[in-house]
């Protein structure tokens, strides 16, 4: 790949001292626009006797109170909003797994900077205008498919809002209408993968050079296989609504080493999860966002619930954050041992006579919880590779885990597929 330098925006070329002075800045006017503008904000601070005049330094934002996803359902529908509903060009809203959606809105100027961050982490990712990008997340609430869309018209690219669902035509479309980029959830592009061996096509026959993919979290094995299998280079993109949509962090294809957080507009810091004490960059935690320049809804100190840690910028001068492992909610306490479905993704992912399609399934035995990993044979597979995956996917999570778990190989393409994100734990421990 060239050296894409000449290409930078004005945000990525900005030195370390420009970059901290332009975020205290902005943090001290978005902190304002809270505190004048969305009473919940209003309120907490002085609960937490602060006020946006504290904050004379970045380390400054510390003293001020995290806000959860909680707070944001209570104010639901438009609680959270600084502006008049008038401003509001666009909603969008996070499919909570339980009870009401969050509902996050856009001025113009929030569609603008959004399409801007979304142009940005495409190039970033390899693509140039005049590219043909497929984009196969899915339009609606979610932000995947519209924030995809708009940013890669932003950067001059050509299209195809293919959405997703209908695997079988999105093979089609990819040979005709021969994109270079495919922008989509790692877990669906695994399905299309299926799709093109079930047509008998050969997926490393395509014309596409570059994958951009995000909205779950995903391991370096699955990278390598989607390289290997489709020829392409694979990029991390990462973003939720309530921060923006797509397009918070991304991923350099020069480097492919964590993905910079585009910290001009989101700024980042590292929680503890129990505590909520700021841990330095480096240390592992959970990450919490506050916009600097959104104007519908800002928002201060927001917990995410995904695990990472901060790194030193490389390709930019912005920070990385190590890809996302895992959520601070997603983790498996298993008869004590913690465990991440990533880390029985890797394991899958290296065992011959299975595809990576797997689901957790958690039951109570007793008093005892157990965990059942489902995963699909490959097609083809014989009876005694079916036995010999069986066993040796129980020996590696024993081994590497530390847990027993029953593990069981079913039919291809019998495991629930999701167009979206795959669930990737059925938890029935509480199922009567
Ligand atoms: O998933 C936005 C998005 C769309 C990002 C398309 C990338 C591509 P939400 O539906 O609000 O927004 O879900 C946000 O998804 O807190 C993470 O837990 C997870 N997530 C998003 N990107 C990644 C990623 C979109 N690259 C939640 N790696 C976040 C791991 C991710 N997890």
């Amino acid at each position: 790949m060239a050296d894409a330098t000449e290409l930078l925006d004005s945000g990525e070329r900005l030195d370390g001292a420009a970059l901290r002075a332009l975020q205290l800045e902005r943090l001290r006017a978005s902190l304002r626009l809270a505190y004048d503008h969305v009473p919940f904000y209003r309120e907490s601070f002085d609960k937490a006797g602060v006020h946006p005049d504290d904050c004379r330094s970045l380390a400054d934002l510390a003293r001020f109170p995290l806000t959860t996803k909680a707070d944001l359902r209570e104010n639901y529908p438009y609680g959270m909003f600084a502006v008049p509903r008038d401003r509001i060009r666009r909603i969008h809203a996070s499919s909570g797994t339980t009870g009401r959606p969050t509902v996050v809105g856009y001025t113009d100027g929030d569609l603008s900077l959004w399409s801007d961050m979304v142009a940005r982490s495409l190039r970033a990712a390899g693509a140039r205008p005049g590219d043909t990008v497929h984009v196969a997340y899915g339009y609606g609430l979610f932000t995947g498919g519209l924030g995809a869309h708009y940013g890669a018209e932003r950067l001059g690219c050509t299209v195809v809002p293919a959405s997703g669902g209908m695997t079988a035509r999105q093979v089609q479309l990819i040979q005709d209408l021969k994109p270079r980029v495919i922008m989509v959830t790692p877990s669906y592009m695994l399905t299309i993968l299926d799709e093109f061996e079930r047509q008998g096509v050969d997926p490393r026959g395509t014309s596409l050079e570059v994958g951009v993919f995000g909205a779950e979290p995903w391991t370096e094995q699955m990278r390598a296989e989607i390289e290997e299998r489709f020829a392409i280079d694979a990029v991390d993109i990462y973003g939720l609504s309530e921060v923006i949509g797509p397009g918070v962090a991304q991923e350099c294809v020069e480097t492919k080493d964590g993905l910079h957080v585009w910290e001009d507009h989101f700024y980042p810091e590292i929680v503890d999860p129990v505590t909520g004490e700021v841990l330095p960059d480096g240390e592992r935690g959970e990450l919490v966002f506050t916009s600097l320049t959104k104007e519908a809804m800002p928002v201060i100190r927001y917990r995410t619930r995904d695990l990472t840690r901060l790194l030193p910028g490389t390709a930019r001068v912005f920070r990385r954050m190590e890809k996302v492992t895992g959520r601070s909610d997603d983790l498996v306490i298993l008869r004590g041992v913690n465990l991440f479905p990533t880390q029985i993704e890797e394991i899958v992912l290296r065992t011959p006579g299975v595809a990576p399609h797997f689901q957790l399934r958690l039951t109570r035995e007793g008093r005892l919880d157990a965990l059942t990993v489902r995963a699909e044979a490959r097609p083809g597979a014989t009876p005694e590779e079916r036995e010999a995956a069986v066993r040796s996917i129980a020996a590696a999570v024993k081994d590497g885990i530390g847990v027993s778990v029953t593990v069981e190989v079913v039919e291809p393409e019998s495991l629930e597929r999701s167009v979206g994100k795959i669930r990737r734990i059925v938890d029935l421990r509480n199922a009567r």
